[in-house]
């Protein structure tokens, strides 16, 4: 299959960031209105309080922010939670849903990753749709069927095209320092791909599919070296702007 989607550089902040983390925001701003990144999009996901400030720093630059997670209401009695609504009011165009660290770490099921994407698109927001399989499912050789059942159940059916970004973060891989190898990361995205292009009517080839998980400037021309990888989700390398924009830089 043939495809040519424009790249996607996203940075996943997490629980990292305060007010004086913003001067990173400036520099990445600085750099890929310089050409950093070349034809690849940059898109930083800072977390929810920084939204509004950093928003400020990129307004006319061709950085875009994210936010890392949304509730599938636009508004309601749920304390501690943020709505696609408000990022979007926030100054976001993107959002990440079903992060492994969401799917553990607050129980989300494909289900609710599915209302949070279709809540994404409902407030005009891109959906980052993270799948990935744990080391045990890899090495029981359920890494494919685990990624497909993620997507049959995670992915909304009705989207527009234009909305839909898939991340394939190997869970093992995240914050570890490991990754799969340059053959296992086609295998899942050409799967990936499939799947969608399945689901999706064949129109996946529209979608860009990123790869997650201990990406760093060393290894990132490798990795997004390889066919069907559209870009990279970035954690811990996305937390300074020199480390973040080396790996922006290989599109450059
Ligand atoms: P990492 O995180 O780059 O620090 O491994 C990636 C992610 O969780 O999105």
């Amino acid at each position: 299959m043939t495809h040519n989607p424009r790249p996607l550089v996203a940075g996943n902040w997490k629980m990292h960031g305060v007010r004086e983390s913003l001067g990173e925001v400036s520099e990445i701003c600085a750099a890929v209105a310089g050409g950093g990144a070349g034809e690849a999009e940059v898109v930083i996901c800072p977390p929810a309080t920084l939204l509004m400030a950093a928003a400020q720093i990129c307004a006319g630059t061709p950085v875009t922010l994210g936010g890392q997670y949304c509730h599938t209401q636009p508004s309601g009695p749920f304390t501690g939670d943020i709505s696609a609504e408000m990022l979007k009011d926030a100054g976001a165009s993107y959002v990440i849903v079903g992060h492994s660290e969401r799917r553990f770490g607050h129980n989300e099921s494909n289900a609710s990753v599915r209302e949070e994407a279709a809540a994404a698109f409902r407030a005009g927001l891109t959906a980052i749709v993270c799948v990935g399989e744990t080391r045990a499912e890899r090495e029981a050789g359920h890494a494919l069927s685990v990624v497909g059942s993620q997507l049959a159940g995670s992915v909304p059916k009705a989207l527009s095209l234009e909305s839909l970004v898939i991340a394939y973060e190997p869970v093992w891989a995240i914050g570890t320092g490991l990754t799969p190898t340059p053959q296992d990361i086609a295998e899942m995205h050409r799967f990936i791909r499939g799947r969608i292009n399945e689901q999706l009517l064949g129109q996946a080839d529209k979608i860009r599919i990123l790869y997650g998980g201990s990406v760093k400037p060393g290894n990132a021309e490798e990795v997004m070296g390889v066919e069907d990888v559209d870009g990279a989700l970035v954690g811990g390398a996305s937390l300074t702007a020199k480390d973040f924009m080396a790996i922006a830089g290989v599109y450059r």
